[in-house]
């Protein structure tokens, strides 16, 4: 049974649970727009059976061994124009639980997956509702392969197979929301700070654990091939490279990594 935690301010004070279901970001699309559920309400389950990754993937997990959740937020005090920000602040609170968790060395590939061994641990799906200038509602979609032996795809690992013990996702869960919590307060702080936000920090901590950062690689982008060295990320939340032909900014579905 999942608990509430004892450990957050709101971070999954309202816990929705049910067995089975298709997505727990449609899921709870549908309970924020039913009812106007509070902040940080946390909508899992044990069974997602058709999940939805990022670029139109799907995410599989096998039922009761790992965590599969969406989270509702309501970040109106992040301006639009920041709203990469979410990715940030989500990815981070993965990776500092993570760094509690394993000595070996975490990333996060750019734009939002989080890897251990060069291998994808965990991935997120934001999905922002903006009204005008503000967003209104934010569902971040979060699958972590917890105490997953066998994956269908070479790239994918669990934590129980990077510590070599299983793990109770039960009593993850609230140490997971704790991380993700502090630094969604991170972010809302940031914003607060005179004349128009200080992000830096933030970004500062993102870079800092950004996969293959200052390496040359190679990348495809419209069907081409190049060399490229990731250099940060603009304010878009664009991954920006440096290629031989200079400095090139690229969103989600604009790159992909070859090598
Ligand atoms: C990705 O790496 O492509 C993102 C995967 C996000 C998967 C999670 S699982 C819980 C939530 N519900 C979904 O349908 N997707 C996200």
């Amino acid at each position: 049974m999942y608990k509430i935690p004892a450990n957050t301010l709101f971070m999954g004070k309202n816990l929705v649970f049910v067995p089975e279901c298709p997505s727990t970001n449609t899921l709870a699309l549908e309970i924020g727009q039913q009812s106007p559920a509070k902040e940080g309400t946390v909508v899992i389950t044990d069974h997602q059976t058709a999940g939805k990754g990022q670029r139109g993937n799907t995410w599989d997990a096998e039922p009761s061994q790992n965590l599969t959740f969406s989270l509702i937020l309501r970040p109106g005090f992040l301006p639009v124009n920041k709203q990469f920000y979410l990715n940030i602040v989500i990815s981070l609170g993965l990776y500092n639980y993570l760094k509690e968790k394993t000595s070996d060395p975490v990333y996060i590939k750019w734009p939002n997956d989080i890897l251990v061994h060069g291998k994808k641990v965990s991935g997120i799906l934001v999905e922002n509702q903006l009204k005008g200038m503000q967003i209104s509602n934010t569902i971040a979609g979060i699958g972590f392969n917890l105490n997953q032996k066998v994956f269908a795809s070479s790239s994918a690992i669990s934590l129980s197979q990077v510590i070599g013990t299983t793990l109770d996702r039960h009593e993850e869960l609230p140490l997971l929301l704790g991380h993700i919590e502090s630094r969604y307060l991170q972010l809302r702080q940031a914003c607060m700070a005179a004349p128009s936000g200080d992000y830096q920090p933030l970004m500062d901590d993102y870079l800092a654990a950004l996969y293959r950062r200052h390496e040359k690689h190679l990348f495809s982008a419209n069907g081409a091939l190049f060399e490229g060295t990731i250099h940060d990320i603009d304010e878009w939340g664009k991954l920006r490279v440096e290629t031989s032909n200079g400095f090139r900014s690229f969103g989600i579905k604009e790159i992909s990594y070859v090598d």
